[in-house]
């Protein structure tokens, strides 16, 4: 099995995410960070505990990271959850913890003393992951590659430029554009591809739980929110299709490019600036996901909602 982190931010999508890292019987997660993003720290780290406790998944850490930005302190304005991460539903309350001493320092060692590389997957802002890369540079020996969902190629959703993960934290992005490690790149000009659909939604009412009641409960919020901006029948599920990249790269198809951020713009800050056509003279340094093989990707993840209902 591949092993897998997963610093996320709960969040409806992160928490499909979750589902879908726990029970694919490809990887092994070894815990998850919580990262400021769909809401404050203190709610999106609750969120991950509960969303443990919904899916009946034990034996996962979670480590609350960072509040803030590095650097930046402006407010991002969230589109997407609701005021809870996760509204639409109620979750269980559960007795699990977060951990919040010396998590930087704690996330290192679990990686280091693993008998393989980790695979680091980051479905919310990549703040954590760039004071890991920065504090503890020989990290990289020991992580696999990336996988990162955010970003879009063409126009973003949370200004016409930039896209909602890379938005909350450019500065983190580019330490980690630039880390030199292997980095995928799942932009939303994939995953607004891979929606949650009615279709979707009546196959988890068929579990008749309490589980699938929370589910469709959040999911049904969150389709609403894209109707309401979007006019859309359809929510596109981002965050999973990151995960699903370590469960099986093959279903993907993707272009090796140079990616930088956009720190300076006003006008286009939080860009992933990818270079198509290779006319910067500038090293690939991203593969970019391009195609998804849906079919598989729904198998899997629904496989996965599957495992965590019987739970
Ligand atoms: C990203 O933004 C968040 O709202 C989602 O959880 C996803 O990680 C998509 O832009
Ligand atoms: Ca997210």
């Amino acid at each position: 099995k591949k092993l897998v982190w997963l610093d996320c931010d709960p969040g409806a999508d992160d928490a499909m995410a979750i589902f879908l890292a726990a029970y694919s019987d490809k990887i092994q997660l070894l815990g998850i960070s919580t990262v400021h993003g769909n809401s404050s720290i203190e709610k999106v780290t609750n969120n991950a505990l509960k969303v443990l406790k919904m899916g009946g998944i034990q034996g996962i850490p979670v480590y609350r990271g960072l509040e803030q930005a590095i650097v930046r302190r402006d407010k991002i304005n969230i589109q997407f959850h609701g005021e809870s991460g996760i509204d639409g539903c109620v979750l269980p309350d559960t007795e699990q913890e977060a951990i919040e001493d010396d998590v930087f320092h704690k996330i290192y060692h679990t990686l280091k003393n693993q008998s393989q590389k980790v695979h680091f997957v980051a479905t919310g802002a990549y703040s954590n992951l760039a004071i890991l890369l920065t504090i503890y540079p020989d990290i990289k020996n020991y992580i696999e590659q990336i996988s990162l969902m955010g970003g879009s190629v063409f126009l973003g959703n949370q200004t016409p430029a930039a896209e909602f993960n890379i938005m909350s934290d450019p500065e983190a992005a580019q330490i980690v554009f630039q880390s030199g490690l292997r980095v995928t790149l799942v932009p939303i000009d994939l995953t607004h591809k891979v929606g949650v659909t009615q279709e979707i939604i009546q196959k988890i009412e068929l579990y008749k739980s309490e589980f699938g009641k929370n589910v469709i409960g959040f999911l049904t919020y969150y389709m609403g929110r894209y109707k309401q901006r979007y006019g859309w029948d359809y929510a596109p599920l981002h965050d999973p299709v990151s995960v699903f990249y370590i469960i099986n790269p093959d279903a993907f198809s993707t272009k090796f490019r140079n990616v930088e951020i956009d720190t300076v713009s006003p006008l286009c800050l939080g860009r992933t600036v990818v270079d198509e056509y290779s006319v910067t003279g500038r090293q690939p340094n991203c593969y970019v996901a391009c195609e998804i093989n849906k079919e598989l990707f729904w198998q899997e993840m629904l496989s996965a909602l599957d495992q965590a209902n019987k739970n």
